[in-house]
């Protein structure tokens, strides 16, 4: 995010942050710790967002869609909270990966893993949801990690059919979907949670505590982004190797991959994967009649195109303004302006044909937010000039700079990096002679007072150590066992309180719809090159205004 921070500074400004979370802490002004104790425990996250651990037994639940998301969500998902009964995927090869997760990603680790040896066969497992749920009369919940086009038609299914849902981001590829899933759940009277997992990091919470402390003075700007370079070609028959000096693939490690479905030259294009001979031989013949899907490669590439996906602002730059808005006190944006390139993957490249890519793979977008005392800021004040500007851009052909957020403001800046780091640094103060914060990359770090955070499970579960330096050490939670805890939690509540005690999780259909809203309205205002202005109505569930060029599904 900031391209000439030393390691030192970065643990200076690591270090700054969890000083003045701590100060934060001890004055009362962080909720974190009051409400955790002093003394973390496991609770410390439960405590902070206000579940708790469940009497009686898990949730029963069935997950739709194993593929990478899924996955992840396997292997996070506490089994004191959920227990998986079924897992559905129209892809035979995902089906297994269920069960036996991926060697080389500790977070995908598998049912097996979570469940012991019998998993597969206590563990029933369906290529077609609507199967599973005529079958599976147990199930009280499911989780969906799908491909975005199919996020509406699964959800308002199974919420009629009873279940409660989580359902992955973005909620859906239309704003009017999202309004129709946000109806179903009310007349099925069932809960509709989506996985924007920042609202239950506490990394994200301790920043937005810091943002509302006022210790960065005047927030007018916030720089977003995601880059990362999807350039380098795939091998075949070994791993890319590169010539240290000039980072150039050394060709010799193995052929180049040619793709088997386009003929083209595959990069390592995570939105691009290979297509398994297994999958082609099981699903070829009627992936269209029986799943919905144009063909196999849709289903598999489901990124690249306009139909299926939302290209890069849903799959990342939803993240990143939803924390954005979170910080700036879960306020709407009021306008976006933007350009989306299709400027690298739209060279013809391998056989010279058109590479078949529909959306960006660059994009650059500006959002007026409103400020505290604009009319439609957190304090509905009567001043239209106070505006945040946030800017957010997500490419293809650079991955220089680690994703994450930058707060600027009047008396400091904040930069939340890699979703793992939080880094404070003050303004010098010209009256004062203050040098701000010391940047010299001889600092040291030595946070005088105490680390803020004393064990892992606070900031991250069992996974998460502080160091004595202040630092995090171990990578800390990005809040995906914390938001199926609390969807586990607020399920239990419904059911045992006959609606007279329910919650709602963190990220309900109406809180996820206006990130939709965000990433969607953003991919218009590209393809227009128009400057448009966010309605009160599109984010009103009720109404069916939603902006103009909200697409029309072709169903096919
Ligand atoms: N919260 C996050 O940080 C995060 C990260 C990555 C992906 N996601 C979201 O998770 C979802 C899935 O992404 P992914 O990367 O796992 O994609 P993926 O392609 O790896 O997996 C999707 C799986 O769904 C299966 N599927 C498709 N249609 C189905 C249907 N009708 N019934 C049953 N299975 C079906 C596919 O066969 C595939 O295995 C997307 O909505 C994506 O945006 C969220």
């Amino acid at each position: 995010m900031a391209l000439n921070l030393t390691p030192d500074e970065k643990a200076l400004g690591k270090a700054n942050f969890l000083d003045v979370t701590g100060d934060l802490t001890r004055r009362g002004f962080m909720k974190s710790m009051a409400v955790a104790g002093s003394a973390v425990t496991v609770a410390g996250a439960a405590g902070y967002f206000g579940y708790k651990k469940l009497d009686g037994k898990p949730v029963k639940v069935a997950i739709i869609g194993t593929g990478d998301e899924g996955g992840v969500l396997i292997g996070e998902h506490n089994p004191e909270f959920l227990e998986i009964v079924a897992i559905c995927d129209i892809r035979p090869t995902n089906r297994k990966r269920a069960y036996t997760g991926d060697k080389d990603v500790a977070l995908r680790k598998g049912l097996t893993k979570v469940y012991g040896s019998d998993a597969e066969k206590n563990i029933h497992q369906y290529a077609d949801y609507k199967d599973m749920l005529a079958k599976e009369k147990e199930i009280e919940a499911v989780i969906i990690a799908t491909p975005l086009v199919s996020h509406a038609p699964i959800a308002i299914d199974c919420l009629k059919a009873g279940k409660h849902v989580l359902c992955e981001k973005l909620m859906a590829r239309t704003i009017g979907q999202c309004k129709d899933m946000i109806r179903a759940a009310k007349a099925a009277d069932r809960i509709l949670s989506i996985g924007h997992q920042r609202h239950y990091s506490m990394l994200y919470a301790h920043a937005t505590e810091v943002i509302r402390s006022g210790i960065l003075g005047d927030v007018r700007h916030i720089r977003a982004l995601w880059h990362r370079n999807f350039t380098w070609p795939r091998m075949e028959g070994g791993k890319t190797r590169y010539n240290p000096e000039t980072g150039e693939p050394i060709v010799d490690a193995g052929k180049q991959a040619i793709d088997a479905v386009t003929k083209q030259l595959l990069l390592r294009d995570g939105w691009t994967p290979p297509i398994a001979a297994e999958d082609i031989a099981e699903l070829e013949k009627d992936i269209r009649s029986k799943y919905g899907y144009k063909d196999l490669v849709e289903l598999v590439r489901w990124r690249l195109y306009n139909r299926t996906g939302g290209g890069l602002m849903a799959e990342l730059g939803s993240h990143q303004l939803d924390a954005c808005s979170i910080f700036l006190g879960k306020v709407h944006p009021l306008s976006v302006v933007g350009v989306g390139t299709h400027s690298f993957y739209g060279h013809e490249a391998g056989d010279g044909k058109p590479n078949p890519r529909e959306i960006d793979d660059h994009v650059f977008t500006t959002f007026e937010f409103p400020g505290p005392n604009h009319p439609k800021g957190p304090n509905k004040g009567k001043d239209k000039d106070d505006i945040v500007v946030v800017t957010y851009s997500s490419i293809s052909t650079n991955g220089f700079e680690p994703y994450g957020e930058c707060v600027t403001g009047s008396r400091g800046t904040m930069l939340v990096e890699n979703e793992q780091n939080v880094m404070l640094y003050t303004e010098r103060d010209p009256n004062k002679k203050s040098p701000g914060t010391p940047r010299s990359s001889t600092a040291t770090v030595s946070s005088g007072a105490k680390p803020v955070v004393e064990a892992g499970p606070t900031w991250g579960g069992p996974a998460a150590a502080a160091t004595a330096s202040g630092g995090v050490s171990a990578p800390i939670s990005r809040g995906y066992r914390e938001e199926m805890e609390d969807f586990a939690y607020c399920i239990k509540l419904w059911n045992d309180s006959k609606g007279t005690d329910r919650r709602w999780p963190r990220c309900p259909g109406e809180v996820a719809m206006a990130d939709a809203i965000i990433a969607l309205t953003a991919n218009i205002a590209m393809k227009k090159r128009e400057r448009i202005e966010f309605q009160d109505t599109w984010f009103d569930p009720a109404s069916s205004s939603v902006p103009d060029g909200d697409l029309k599904l072709e169903i096919v």
